[in-house]
């Protein structure tokens, strides 16, 4: 059975019987002029069909086991002449449709899968298009149903709440594809490594991963890289990646590669010059010894929480000894003192999207790690000019260390393991 095949039916598992989720593909969007920004399938979409191809509706009906009926682009020579071959619904049978139609008559097919139906789910704000096609056809229905035997349910249920929790637990193959990905990422951070030097400009950098990205099959980013030399590390998504690269700097680069539609996600922070200072170092081991700490609450029975509350701890506590802060560390925590030099939450879900879908709580608590979720760990600093009481030598240094890590039966799995990040490490392969 195919792995699209196994997801529809366990989705559609948790359906009321005669229910119907209807999903969305992404339409194309402009760049500019006659040019197209790189089209890329939306994540619920490709998880249930597999089908890469833009303007289409995936329609599943709960009450016929594993059927699906896709709405599709038309075959068309000329339009095929120049944006490449379409599947077209006749041929839906090779993504395992048992009917297609044309994309063009979405409008007005799709009222007849409306009516009698226990359970109609939707997603949100998936695609404006087809959402709102569907939405004016349910309030039509509804108008209409006083004078008819059809039925439409009062209540349309959203699609997420079901399918995310799917997503949130990888399977096999999707831990191996998500493995391929941190393997490439992770070349390409010790490629990084090697190669920047004082005078190199943030963009050449960034062209090294890129370079191996593609070179290994990767063809895109999961998310634009961040490459921030010096004070630009303090910007938490800098990524004009437009300055020089400095003697005495640190260089922060936040990048991973998309491959076969999965996410890696990997900072590493480094000299410049190949070698630490003393007072970035001060900083780098604080921000190094959370990122391992937390990696260790990444196991079954402990919950995001957890790891947040580790990362605060050690952040806090480092802090403290570099006398920044002052005062008793359950205070400062409490009162969030941390949060001017660490801003962000220790680490989010990662799959097909970067940022991966899957909710952090459960009936009001957070909920525990299980085997299959894949979260980042990647606890930061971050001293930004303005700052008071941060020493000057500490002022403009950003550090963040960033691994992805599997949640298995025993210890956390790290997926970016290959990528030094310990100083005599980094400054040996820098050397190299
Ligand atoms: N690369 C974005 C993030 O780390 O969340
Ligand atoms: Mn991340
Ligand atoms: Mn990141």
């Amino acid at each position: 059975m195919s792995e699209y095949l196994k997801r529809r039916k366990k989705l559609i598992s948790e359906m009321p019987k005669d229910s119907l989720a209807i999903i969305f593909g992404s339409s194309t969007l402009v760049r500019n002029g006659d040019v197209e920004f790189p089209f890329r399938q939306n994540s619920d979409f490709l998880y249930l069909t597999g089908f890469e191809e833009p303007n289409a509706v995936a329609i599943l009906e709960s009450n016929k086991s594993g059927e699906f009926t896709i709405f599709c682009q038309d075959k068309d020579p000329s339009k095929e002449q120049w944006e490449g071959n379409r599947m077209g619904p006749e041929n839906c049978k090779k993504i395992g449709a048992k009917k297609g139609f044309s994309i063009k008559v979405f409008n007005e097919e799709v009222s007849k899968f409306l009516i009698n139906k226990e359970r109609i789910y939707l997603p949100k704000n998936s695609n404006s298009i087809y959402e709102n096609m569907v939405n004016e056809n349910l309030v039509a229905l509804k108008k209409t149903t006083s004078r008819t035997n059809h039925f439409i349910p009062e209540e349309i249920h959203s699609i997420e709440s079901l399918l995310h929790e799917k997503r949130l637990i990888k399977s096999e193959t999707e831990i191996e594809i998500i493995k391929q990905a941190c393997k490439i990422s992770s070349a390409a951070h010790i490629r990084a490594m090697k190669s920047v030097s004082p005078k190199m400009y943030e963009y050449e950098l960034e062209a090294e991963y890129v370079h191996e990205f593609m070179k290994n099959g990767a063809r895109s980013c999961a998310y634009p890289s961040i490459v921030g030399g010096g004070k630009n590390a303090c910007v938490l998504h800098y990524n004009e990646n437009k300055d020089l690269l400095l003697d005495g700097d640190l260089v922060l680069v936040d990048a991973g590669c998309e491959f076969k539609g999965y996410a890696s996600d990997i900072t590493r922070t480094f000299p410049v010059n190949g070698k630490f200072s003393k007072p970035q170092e001060a900083i780098y081991e604080i921000v190094l010894e959370a990122n391992r700490e937390c990696i260790k609450t990444v196991i079954k029975d402990l919950t995001p929480f957890d790891t947040e509350r580790k990362a605060v701890e050690i952040i806090t506590q480092g802090l403290i000894d570099l006398n920044i802060l002052n005062g008793e560390i359950n205070e400062l925590i409490e009162t969030k003192a941390y949060q001017k030099f660490y801003m962000h939450k220790v680490g989010h879900w990662m799959g097909m999207d970067v940022h991966d879908v899957g909710s952090y709580g459960l009936n009001g608590d957070w909920r525990k790690y299980s085997p299959g979720m894949i979260t980042t760990i990647e606890p930061g600093i971050y001293f930004k000019e303005g700052l008071k009481n941060v020493p000057k030598e500490f002022i403009n240094i950003g550090i963040r260390i960033e691994d992805d890590v599997l949640v298995t039966e025993k210890n956390p799995e790290v997926l970016t393991s290959s990528v030094p990040k310990n100083i005599k490490d980094i400054e040996k392969i820098m050397e190299s």
